[in-house]
């Protein structure tokens, strides 16, 4: 993608909605969530810009594997633009594509108790991840590199770091805030993809916005480091995965009232504040913490992932 193209388009056709703000990193969570509460609603403060947005946004954490089989966590680092922020991602809403708009009805808002999930913590395959059309990682050369996107971890030194996006679904059941694997009561659409306005099938044909992530990874203080042979990439995800494939995302719709449904339904690029929501500086996000609950070193050289995990590199390696 290429930002001033896409920017100079899209204020060209000025009836899309299209919010893109930041939410540092929370260092700490939950080891469980009560499903039946709306565990957002009941959060004080939030790290993310939107005052009125106390959703979750939740992604593994990386690590690096040196040669002799130590890890390190890697850091996140702030986004283009949001680079004073603690970490964390950034957040899209979209009510149509910021390229190629070809949707042009009103999308509807998630509701209180709504969550999702999408991707394979199991998979290990190119074949495995591809029912997951739009979770990919970008090798960035720059800053603001944004293509291409890859399914798998790079495969080289990548100068300023790694950038992973996720999409999520578009098409809901209209029925369901949840469903036990997390991901029946969402799918993609029928054919296409959101951004080419592909229809929702029939048994989800309620259109959502499209809920994107961006999460620039800090390999920097690893690039001087001897890499694996083999054309092995050497970062890891928490839970074990090397190939890539076994990318994630979790989502908690958190927003007070009907302020995303404002949103969705007012023109705008990136700043949304014209629907009237609180904006929040980044040195308040960034104050909103919490205790760690679980006590476990994270952080140093470890012999193993937390957990005891170890990295798994699949058959294609
Ligand atoms: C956090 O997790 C602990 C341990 O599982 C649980 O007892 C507690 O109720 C949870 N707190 C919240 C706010 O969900
Ligand atoms: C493993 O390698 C890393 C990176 O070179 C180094 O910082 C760490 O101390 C090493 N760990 C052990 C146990 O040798
Ligand atoms: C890596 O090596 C390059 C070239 O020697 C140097 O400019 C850079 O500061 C080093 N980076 C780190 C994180 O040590
Ligand atoms: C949006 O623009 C307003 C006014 O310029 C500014 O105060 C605010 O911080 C911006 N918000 C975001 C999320 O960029």
């Amino acid at each position: 993608m290429h930002w001033t193209k896409i920017l100079a388009l899209a204020l060209a056709v000025p009836s899309i909605a299209v919010v893109r703000f930041h939410c540092s990193q929370l260092n700490s969570f939950n080891a469980t969530m009560d499903t039946k509460k709306d565990m957002p609603g009941e959060s004080t403060c939030t790290t993310c810009q939107y005052a009125e947005d106390f959703s979750n946004y939740w992604t593994a954490v990386m690590y690096f594997r040196a040669q002799n089989g130590s890890y390190k966590r890697v850091p996140q680092l702030g986004n283009n633009q949001f680079t004073n922020a603690n970490g964390g991602l950034t957040v899209y809403y979209m009510q149509d594509a910021i390229y190629d708009q070809q949707q042009k009805s009103k999308v509807t808002a998630f509701q209180p108790g709504f969550r999702m999930f999408i991707g394979d913590i199991a998979a290990r395959t190119l074949a495995e991840a591809a029912r997951f059309r739009q979770l990919t990682y970008t090798c960035l050369d720059t800053f603001i590199t944004r293509q291409p996107e890859m399914m798998a971890f790079p495969d080289h030194v990548c100068k300023e770091g790694i950038m992973t996006t996720l999409r999520f679904p578009t098409c809901w059941d209209g029925k369901n805030l949840d469903s036990p694997d997390h991901m029946a009561h969402i799918s993609y659409p029928e054919t296409g993809t959101f951004e080419s306005g592909g229809p929702c099938p029939s048994t989800h044909p309620v259109r959502t916005g499209q809920v994107m992530f961006e999460v620039v990874w800090d390999t920097k203080p690893f690039n001087n480091l001897t890499w694996p042979t083999g054309g092995k990439n050497p970062f890891v995800w928490s839970f074990g995965d090397a190939t890539g494939y076994a990318n994630h995302a979790d989502y908690v719709f958190g927003w007070k009232g009907d302020a995303l449904q404002k949103i969705l339904d007012t023109p705008c690029i990136f700043n949304c504040t014209q629907a009237g929501d609180k904006i929040q500086a980044v040195d308040d996000m960034n104050k909103c913490t919490q205790k760690a609950i679980v006590d476990e070193d994270i952080d140093s050289w470890l012999p193993s992932l937390p957990g005891g995990f170890q990295a798994e590199y699949g058959p294609t390696f």
